[in-house]
């Protein structure tokens, strides 16, 4: 599938510089053309001859080159490539990208291009987390950028946390999804899904049964059509799909700021069993059984609703927005009745019943509620689901 692509890969400053060695071999074994960009500060961390040894083809440098601008100028340079990937990308060049600056030839290429790019961030947990660089990354994804990783881990500087760069063969699969070519191509498309996990204290929580599988396969199912995918799970027992951004929250209101974080889209679909309360009053240490043996009282306290507060955006909603409704009783009507309540366009409606065998069980039976009616569809694999929803999804937004 990528055999004849042309990639145009630039390798910024970071220890994770040394990954993009293997990355390139990968992309080769797959009849990939590698053009790589080494940055001063990547050149810090490997050299540019096994770059070039391992790419098979010449290693650009720097933007002052006149030998390069003779043979090929950097606009060119920029539009000749499938996709432009940056690995490892550091915080310095997102924010310089954020800024529109083009001080080098890398950012000079990242402005120029018209075509698509993917960014597979590695950096210290803080300076991941700092506000400044979350500013850049929302300035960067609304711009359309498609991003891989940073994974949880430990670092190089010996810190545990997000930023550790995606491996080898997960940006491969970032790369195949982003040059996948389909209806939902140069779309985006938000989905939650999992269970969320509300604290009580330090080391118990609440949750429900969802496995995240129902989630896991739409997000494949809408991936293979061509969307760029904004994958927001909770602590869920099925992985995620590769070739999707994802986030990982445990609480229903960190999934509430991850989904914001992650408009615009063009379709939002909610398939996250959302708890609908959390503790108020979750203790900071871990409760202790006392002498009297009397139990200790838990507050509650409503989590936000998020598919309804995107439902009813006034500015900037998907244009097409899904909802499910997990349901144990009265299923078609408590779940029309909660479509037009959140303000949803769609509601998938499941029977979660104990007996049904839905809820973490690997086959689903769907009616799809609309303004114009019900639909029915008969009990299949949660793939066929999910592909048969990707499709109706990708007509919607035709
Ligand atoms: N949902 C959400 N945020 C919440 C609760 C639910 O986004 N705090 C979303 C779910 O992802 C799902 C839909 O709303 O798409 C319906 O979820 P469900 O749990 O079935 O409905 P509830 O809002 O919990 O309603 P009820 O308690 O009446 O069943």
């Amino acid at each position: 599938m990528l055999s004849g692509k042309r990639i145009l890969l630039i390798i910024g400053g970071g220890i994770a510089a040394y990954k993009v060695l293997d990355l390139i071999r990968r992309l080769r074994e797959r009849g990939v053309h590698v053009t790589p960009v080494l940055t001063a500060s990547g050149e810090e961390f490997i050299t540019p001859l096994s770059v070039g040894a391992l790419a098979g083809s010449r290693v650009y440098r720097d933007l002052f080159d006149l030998t390069d601008e003779a043979e090929m100028g950097h606009i060119q340079l920029s539009r000749a490539a499938d996709l432009l990937v940056v690995a490892p990308a550091t915080a310095d060049m997102m924010a310089r990208m954020a800024g529109g600056m083009a001080n080098d030839l890398a950012t000079t290429l990242l402005l120029a291009t018209d075509k698509q790019v993917l960014l597979a961030p590695a950096m210290n947990v803080r300076m991941w987390r700092h506000p400044a660089t979350e500013r850049n990354l929302a300035t960067l994804r609304g711009g359309g950028i498609h991003f891989v990783g940073p994974n949880d881990g430990e670092m190089a500087c010996g810190e545990f946390g997000p930023g550790r760069m995606a491996e080898p063969l997960e940006i491969v699969a970032a790369i195949e999804a982003a040059l996948a070519v389909g209806p939902l191509t140069g779309r985006h498309v938000i989905i939650t899904s999992g269970p969320t996990h509300e604290p009580i204290d330090p080391v118990r929580y609440i949750a429900n049964r969802s496995s995240g599988t129902q989630g896991a396969a739409l997000a494949a199912a809408l991936r293979d059509l061509g969307a760029r995918v904004s994958f927001i799970t909770g602590p869920a027992s099925v992985p995620p799909p590769q070739g999707v951004d994802v986030t990982r929250i445990e609480t229903a209101r960190e999934m509430h700021e991850a989904v914001l974080d992650h408009l615009p889209a063009d379709a939002a679909v909610f398939a996250a069993a959302v708890a609908d309360w959390r503790v108020s009053n979750a203790a900071e240490r871990k409760l202790k059984k006392d002498a009297t043996g009397k139990a200790p009282k838990l507050d509650f306290t409503e989590n936000p609703d998020i598919l309804a507060s995107v439902a009813q955006m006034t500015k900037g909603r998907p244009r097409l927005i899904v909802g499910f409704a997990a349901e144990t009783h009265d299923v078609i009507a408590n779940a029309e009745a909660k479509r037009t309540r959140k303000g949803c366009d769609w509601i998938v409606a499941n029977d979660v019943s104990p007996a049904s065998g839905i809820m973490g069980g690997t086959e689903n039976a769907v009616t799809i509620l609309s303004a114009a009616g019900a639909e029915t569809w008969p009990r299949m694999s949660k793939e066929a689901v999910a592909a048969r929803l990707a499709g109706r999804i990708a007509a919607a937004l035709a």
